[in-house]
């Protein structure tokens, strides 16, 4: 059925993608996605709000990769429940908690969401930061920033300030000021197709090359605002190469005090990045970044980097 929405352009650029096994992706992408949470350990303990979720006869099971993460294996509306409303549960896809995991945010920290509304990966962080440090979260878009506030205010978060900049303009602001930074960049969105096929049918190259000069100078500025000896993670929910390797290739080319760590996530399944496209030689180093495809985990797709600053 969704092989009808798909533009020849996108099928022509999948074709062309070393490893993609485009019968179990087009799979995917007609099937609906996994429902996943986390529990708020900022408002209650874990054993607390799972057993709350238990006698309503939910049932889940943990995500090896992620802390307070859980899949859903009944049918059921969370959106509905007093829990989702009081902020003792978050939805979240399983693979969207991969990149703050990757970030591993400690308290203490002073950390820059850079483009985060609705807020999933906000929330996450503030929880893994346990009330100490400081949370920077940033979205230039105002309307997305009310769901951020709201989010954030529902979660039970206090130490966290949301501005609402252009992310290309922190390095001018601040400097070298933060230990960490997220950068889940705006993406053209082929790792979730199943959520809205207009997705598919909408996609344009042209689009794909818009976004990837975005995602390079947010890249690039996430990266310069970083301390030395911080980290960045960059994730889109996407899978060209132009929006992931590509834009991850150039930074690696213009700053010589960046390098890719290694991500260990328990259980998530991914292939490496790629090194080269279109007859271009890569990086070496990006075969340390996450290509992960929607069919690998049975759930979204998603490209994962970690970048160190050295110094
Ligand atoms: C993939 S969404 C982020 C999702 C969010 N991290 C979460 O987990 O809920 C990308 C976000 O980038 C924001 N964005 C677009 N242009 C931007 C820019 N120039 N600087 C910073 N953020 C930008 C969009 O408004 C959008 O909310």
């Amino acid at each position: 059925m969704i092989q009808s929405f798909i533009r020849s352009e996108l099928r022509d650029y999948l074709i062309k993608i070393p490893n993609l096994d485009l019968d179990l992706l087009f799979d995917c992408w007609s099937k609906p996605l996994p429902e996943g949470f986390r529990v708020n350990t900022l408002k209650l303990p874990e054993e607390y709000i799972l057993e709350r979720l238990r006698e309503k006869n939910t049932v889940f099971r943990k995500i090896s990769w992620a802390r307070y993460g859980y899949i859903l294996e009944t049918e059921f509306q969370l959106g509905t429940m007093i829990e989702h409303m009081l902020g003792l549960i978050y939805l979240q896809g399983p693979v969207s908690m991969a990149p703050v995991e990757a970030l591993d945010p400690s308290p203490g920290d002073i950390i820059l969401d850079m483009c985060a509304a609705p807020g999933s990966k906000s929330t996450q962080i503030s929880q893994l930061l346990q009330g100490r440090g400081v949370l920077v979260a940033n979205d230039p878009i105002i309307d997305r920033c009310k769901a951020l506030s709201s989010n954030l205010q529902k979660f039970g978060v206090y130490n966290v300030v949301i501005t609402t900049l252009d992310g290309r303009v922190f390095p001018k602001m601040v400097g070298e000021f933060f230990d960490k930074v997220l950068v889940d960049a705006p993406c053209s969105s082929l790792g979730i197709v199943s959520k809205d096929w207009r997705i598919v049918k909408n996609w344009s190259m042209d689009n794909v090359y818009r976004l990837s000069r975005l995602q390079l100078q947010l890249l690039r500025s996430a990266f310069d605002c970083l301390k030395p000896g911080g980290a960045l993670v960059y994730s889109t929910c996407t899978l060209t190469i132009e929006e992931n390797e590509l834009v991850v290739h150039n930074l690696l080319e213009s700053r010589d005090n960046a390098y890719i760590e290694e991500i260990k996530l328990d259980g998530l399944r991914y292939e490496e990045g790629l090194t080269e496209w279109n007859n271009l030689r890569l990086n070496e180093e990006l075969l340390k970044s996450l290509r992960i495809y929607p069919y690998h985990n049975s759930a979204e797709g998603f490209y994962i980097v970690k970048i160190r600053k050295s110094g």
